[in-house]
């Protein structure tokens, strides 16, 4: 999908498609009322009739005589203009899209980005023009054998903007939506395929793809036998019960100054979650194929920063393996030590992510960096906390919690801070290690992270708990791709600073 900002004055009638807002009440809207004016009021008579009532989310293809203002005008409502702000922006925009895909049209211009929303700029609203149209135009890469359904025809989608000013501003914003888009896409990908072919190798080998198409990323793939060299203890308890050799992989992207500090993201990676001798239940394993969001986040994250050469220094790490039952599989009170040196009680083998995060957390001090967030499929506890909407925030750190939280709320891919400490850590006590690797039922979504932060002492450090927020169950079933959304907003903002 190829996106253009232009400006509206310029437009002809030629488009394939006219995407133009209606609200429900007073002005029909910028573009809609000039519209209205080529098409004799017809959109006016729609609303005051009740065939349209431009309800939020509401659409209405209007097949338009030859001469007048495009092909076809696709009108989308926007509810009432009191309530319409960031998230009725965002809705309306994902019914465009979704509507547009199912016309003949090959091109459209849509006109939404010239209303006014509280507080977003043009930049902004151009931005999620093309992040929005991108997610919404997303298919999952299916192995089905019938005949695939039709591809939308649309390939070229115009923003318009008011003035040349808010056509720069609005090329910018979607080139930043565009490039959302595609580490969005990566991320949903590599996380739908199914975990016999998505294994630790192969997500390897599609990070050292990401080498490949972008001169500016570095990647370094290890082996099990580096793994070891490394005495990441805990990642290769996880590890051990499995026949696919685990990986941990690490790409440098170097796009700001060589002396600075870089963020580390840190992805969990496990291809497969059966839970280990601490089998799982039957129902809705099938998902645990998810259990690796967190790394293809991460690797989603740097697609897209390099995409729009960020000036920023960003590593992103990706512990990656199966946690699988077998005779040489890890067992409940076995002891491991970590790369850190700590000694770990493993009391349930299904709390293995948080066993191979704390050493790839341990692994990221070699960069000095300036902060390090780990994303993780974490707890069911997180989900039992928040929900399907929020995702757990936890962090040590107070400024870049909130740092993180804004960039949630911008992105609408929202975090909600959850509390970590002492307290919890207690939870963890073990009579025969450093510490245990769970620490009951309650709190379990924080216990886990105050478990990471015995691993992130002096980091500036923050846990994202996407259990809840990475993918759709039941006839949605895929991968959301967040927290990318999230993570870029944060990381552009972070380049914006420097
Ligand atoms: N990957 C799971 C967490 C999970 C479960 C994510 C369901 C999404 C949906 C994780 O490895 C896990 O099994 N966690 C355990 C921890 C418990 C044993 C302390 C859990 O949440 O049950
Ligand atoms: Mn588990
Ligand atoms: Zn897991």
């Amino acid at each position: 999908m190829e996106f253009k900002a232009i400006i509206d004055a310029k437009v002809r009638n030629d488009a394939g498609c006219a995407v133009v807002g209606v609200y429900e009440d007073g002005d029909l809207g910028i573009a809609a009322g000039r519209i209205d004016k080529q098409l004799d009021g017809l959109i006016g008579k729609l609303r005051g009739d009740g065939d349209f009532s431009a309800k939020l989310g509401e659409i209405l293809l209007l097949p338009t005589p030859a001469g007048t203002a495009a092909a076809r005008v696709l009108l989308i409502g926007l509810g009432t203009h009191s309530s319409f702000a960031r998230k009725q922006y965002r809705k309306a925009l994902a019914a465009a899209a979704q509507a547009l895909a199912k016309t003949g049209a090959g091109d459209a211009i849509v006109y939404l980005a010239l209303e006014g929303v509280a507080d977003l700029d043009v930049q902004y609203r151009a931005r999620a023009v093309a992040e929005i149209f991108c997610a919404q135009l997303y298919k999952i890469p299916d192995l089905k054998t019938s005949a695939k359904p039709k591809a939308p025809r649309v390939t070229s989608v115009s923003v318009a903007a008011a003035d040349a000013r808010g056509e720069k501003a609005a090329a910018e914003g979607l080139a930043i939506g565009a490039a959302v888009g595609s580490g969005l896409a990566l991320m949903r990908d590599l996380a739908n395929l199914p975990p016999n072919v998505c294994t630790p190798t192969y997500l390897g080998t599609r990070a050292q793809g990401l080498a490949k198409d972008f001169p500016s990323i570095k990647t370094k793939v290890f082996d099990e036998k580096a793994i070891k060299a490394l005495k990441m203890g805990a990642f290769l308890a996880v590890t051990q019960g499995s026949d696919q050799p685990p990986r941990l992989i690490v790409c440098e992207y170097r796009g700001g100054k060589k002396s600075e500090a870089p963020i580390c993201l840190v992805g969990k990676g496990i291809t497969f979650d059966s839970g280990g001798i601490s089998l799982k239940d039957p129902p809705a394993m099938d998902e645990m194929k998810f259990d690796m969001s967190g790394g293809a986040a991460v690797l989603g994250a740097m697609r897209t920063v390099a995409e729009l050469e960020l000036p920023i220094n960003l590593v992103a790490i990706v512990p990656t393996c199966e946690n699988m039952p077998s005779s040489g599989a890890v067992k409940p009170a076995d002891i491991v030590t970590t790369m850190s040196g700590q000694t770990v009680e493993i009391l349930n083998t299904d709390a293995e992510g948080r066993l191979i995060l704390c050493d790839a957390i341990t692994y990221s001090r070699r960069f000095k960096p300036a902060a390090v967030i780990d994303v993780a499929t974490l707890t069911g506890a997180c989900i039992i906390a928040l929900g399907n909407h929020f995702s757990g925030l936890m962090s040590n750190n107070e400024a870049l919690a909130d740092e993180l939280e804004a960039a949630g709320v911008r992105a609408d891919d929202r975090a909600w801070r959850l509390p970590i400490g002492e307290e919890y850590v207690d939870q963890l006590k073990s009579n025969f290690a450093d510490i245990a690797n769970v620490g009951g039922r309650e709190g379990g979504a924080c216990t886990a992270a105050s478990f990471l932060s015995k691993f992130a002492k002096d980091l500036q450090w923050a846990h994202l708990d996407t259990a809840g927020t990475a993918w759709l169950s039941g006839a949605q079933k895929g991968s959301t791709g967040r927290p990318v959304p999230l993570l870029v907003d944060f990381l552009i903002n972070r380049a914006r600073a420097t």
